[in-house]
């Protein structure tokens, strides 16, 4: 059994190591809810009306924003990559709330590919680089569009972009500033 000091140390360690109160079970919890508040018509508001989603442009809407945490929803489109980046100092997870979404995480060698699924929930520590985009084949159904529930935290301030060398290593290309989720648009 550790003990009560050794405990507390390394609570307190992580409480150093970690950029925010929230741990990652509380952005994938908070992600599910954000999913199932869709769902149920919540935003509903802020939503294009069906069979009016964009289907050129990845399209973005913040669910939700506080000192913490920031929720977006976000519809994919075909053929449009995030391109490989990070989160800078965010923590961040998601929920596929419909179709599928396709992921080349970069594992330390090489991209490694997945797919997520609807109900299919990913997080991403400090340090994740990835390209994120819609997995080929497109929603069965252009006017249910493939979505996913996103959160950082703390909230999103900037973006690093990568690309992977000749020499099979990860080289960073460029930094920008930006509150919005998951990178190029288009
Ligand atoms: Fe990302």
């Amino acid at each position: 059994m550790l003990s009560t000091s050794v405990v507390s140390s390394v609570t307190s360690l992580s409480a150093q190591a970690s950029p925010s109160r929230l741990r990652p079970a509380d952005l994938l919890r908070i992600t599910d809810q954000g999913a199932q508040d869709v769902l149920d018509g919540r935003f509903a508001h802020l939503l294009p009306r069906a069979g009016e989603w964009p289907t050129l442009e990845r399209w973005s809407t913040r669910l939700h924003a506080d000192d913490d945490v920031d929720v977006w929803l976000i519809s994919w489109v075909p053929g449009a990559t995030t391109e490989l980046h990070d989160h800078a100092g965010s923590l961040g997870a998601l929920t596929v709330l419909s179709g599928v979404l396709a992921e080349y995480r970069w594992s330390g060698s090489e991209l490694k590919y997945r797919t997520l699924e609807a109900g299919d929930q990913a997080s991403f520590p400090l340090g994740w680089v990835h390209d994120v985009m819609e997995a080929p084949g497109g929603p069965a159904d252009p006017a249910a569009p493939t979505l996913s529930v996103h959160a950082y935290s703390p909230p999103l301030t900037a973006m690093s972009y990568y690309e992977v060398t000749d020499h099979g290593s990860l080289r960073r290309t460029r930094t920008e500033l930006t509150d919005l989720p998951e990178g190029r648009t288009a």
